[in-house]
C-alpha cells in the first residue's frame, strides 16, 4: 500500500515560499532546495535497515545502530535531481548515487530517456529517488519502472511540490512505493505545470530561465 508523507513544517513552508517567489535568484534558489532536502531528509530514511553494532564510549561499552550494507542508492532524476541527491549524499553514510536522465518533450510532454547509470548491485539496495517535481508523473513511472526491472524492491520517492494528478498516477502504478513531499500543491496545469508551483525547477537552480 503506498503511503504519501507531507513534510509541511514551518521551516519547509518558509523555504517553499521562497521558492515559489519569481525573484528569487537562483543562487538562493539553490540553496533553499538543498535545506529543505534536508529536512525532508529523516522522512525520507525512515525505513533503512540498520545494523546492531558494539560501540565503546568513554565510560562503557554498548550496543548502538549503523545504517546496514549495502548503503541506499539515491537516484537522481536528471537534472533537477543533481542537487537532491547530493545534498543527502552528504547525509546518508554508505550511500551511492545513481543517475537517471529524462527530458520531458515541451509540448506533447513524452518522455526522452537518454541516460542511465546505477550501482550494479542496485538490487540489493534500498533506492531514494529524488526529483523536485512530480507533475504528470510521466518520467517518475518511467524512472521506477527502469529500478523495478534492476531487481528494486523497496523505494521512497522524495519531491519538493507534487500535485495530485502525479500522486494519483504513482501511487495507482506503483502502490508499493513511499512517496516523501514537502508540500501538495492544487493541480497541474495544461502545460504539465503545478499549480501554484514554482515554474521550472531545473531551469531556477541551473540559472537557464530566460523569462
Ligand atoms: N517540472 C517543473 O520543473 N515544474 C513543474 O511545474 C512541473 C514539472
Amino acid at each position: 500500500m503506498t503511503s504519501v508523507v507531507e513534510v509541511d513544517n514551518p521551516l519547509v513552508l518558509d523555504r517553499i515560499t521562497r521558492l515559489r517567489d519569481k525573484t528569487t535568484p537562483s543562487r538562493e534558489f539553490r540553496q533553499f532546495v538543498q535545506e529543505i532536502t534536508m529536512l525532508l531528509a529523516a522522512d525520507a530514511t525512515n525505513h533503512l535497515p540498520l545494523v546492531d553494532v558494539d560501540v565503546e564510549t568513554p565510560l562503557q561499552v554498548t550496543t548502538g545502530q549503523l545504517i546496514g550494507q549495502p548503503g541506499p542508492c539515491i537516484v537522481s532524476i536528471m537534472r533537477a535531481g543533481n542537487i537532491m541527491a547530493e545534498t543527502l549524499r552528504d547525509l546518508v553514510s554508505d550511500a551511492s548515487i545513481g543517475f537517471i536522465g529524462l527530458a520531458r518533450q515541451s509540448v506533447t510532454l513524452e518522455i526522452d530517456d537518454y541516460y542511465t547509470n546505477l550501482p550494479d548491485d542496485v538490487g540489493d539496495r534500498h533506492c531514494i529517488v529524488v526529483d523536485p517535481m512530480l507533475a504528470t508523473g510521466n518520467s517518475l513511472s518511467v524512472a521506477l519502472r527502469k529500478l523495478m526491472d534492476a531487481g528494486v524492491n523497496q523505494i521512497t520517492v522524495v519531491n519538493i511540490l507534487a500535485c495530485p494528478e502525479g500522486i494519483r498516477r504513482i501511487t495507482s502504478e506503483y502502490p508499493d512505493v513511499r512517496i516523501v513531499v514537502a508540500k501538495i500543491d492544487e493541480r497541474l496545469d495544461e502545460r504539465g505545470y503545478i499549480l501554484p508551483g514554482l515554474g521550472d525547477a531545473g531551469d531556477r537552480i541551473y540559472g537557464t530561465d530566460d523569462h
